[in-house]
């Protein structure tokens, strides 16, 4: 059955861990739908993971768009939730309606999530009056790195603190149906998770969070331009793609590939009667 906003809901009622990976393709989302993930967001991220930008601040709406509709066609039950890009939402009210509108309509997302709390909140409450379920994200929020001036954990300090605690109340109060806390430290973010009715999803958050979410990259082993801390690798499979690789090479070398078993025939007068 599809996973939707409600199966969230439901989770966080029932105190079940929520489970989130981002993807960015369709035989990707496939293979994390199949293995029976709850939620898989087209992040970002995908402007440092399958562009090769150093940030994700050059992404575009025309590439999440592209990257969400191939995401949505190969989750068959997974939730699948579209980030907003840099300035798709920021500029205003409307800009942040209509865009959040495109990744639904031509995406084909089911959700969208955008970065920031107090000051978004608006924004969350236009998008949700639309009927469009919103994600919220708030701690590190990577669009606004040249503000905070590199990837730093946010929250430690006082004010820091209580501004992640009223970032988290007002994203909650403007309608998101969940929230994703990135590099915060574990102690407040399980505090915060314990006082909000929604489910929170950490990334460099600690295991208080009511579920959690990684970048499948780095998860499976798959980039190693960066690797924060929080990052657990649970498989190699960029290593196992060197090595397919290399076998592939070695028998094209040597000749040993293809085989009979992949060719195709013709019958010898069709061939005989062309030179
Ligand atoms: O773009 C992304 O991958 C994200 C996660 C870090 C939550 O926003």
């Amino acid at each position: 059955m599809k996973k939707t906003v409600t199966t969230f809901a439901k989770a966080k009622a029932e105190g079940e861990k929520l489970t989130m990976l981002t993807a960015y393709d369709y035989s990707t989302a496939k293979l994390l739908d199949e293995a029976g993930i709850d939620g898989l967001l087209v992040g970002d991220s995908l402007g440092n993971v399958m562009l090769g930008y150093d940030d994700t601040i050059s992404v575009t709406m025309e590439d999440m768009i592209h990257h969400c509709a191939a995401v949505a066609r190969g989750a068959k039950e997974t939730l699948v939730v579209c980030d907003m890009p840099f300035m798709s939402y920021q500029t205003s009210v409307e800009d942040a309606v209509r865009n959040a509108g495109r990744l639904m309509k031509e995406g084909r997302a089911q959700a969208v999530k955008l970065e920031g709390g107090v000051e978004m909140a608006d924004r969350i409450k236009a998008i949700t009056d639309c009927g469009i379920p919103v994600m919220a994200h708030i701690g590190l929020t990577p669009q606004s790195i040249n503000a905070f001036g590199g990837f730093k954990v946010q929250g430690k300090s006082e004010a820091q603190a209580k501004k992640f605690v009223e970032d988290a109340e007002a994203v909650q109060a403007a309608g998101a149906f969940a929230v994703t806390f990135e590099c915060v430290p574990e102690k407040l973010a399980t505090l915060v998770s314990g006082k909000l009715a929604i489910p929170t999803i950490g990334i460099g958050a600690g295991a208080g969070c009511d579920g959690q979410i990684l970048v499948y990259a780095d998860a499976l082993g798959m980039f190693s331009d960066f690797t924060p801390k929080f990052v657990k690798r649970f498989g190699n499979i960029g290593d196992a793609m060197k090595e397919a690789t290399k076998a592939y090479i070695d028998e094209v070398k040597a000749g040993t590939y293809p085989t009979v078993e992949h060719t195709y025939k013709i019958d010898d007068e069709v061939i005989d009667k062309l030179y």
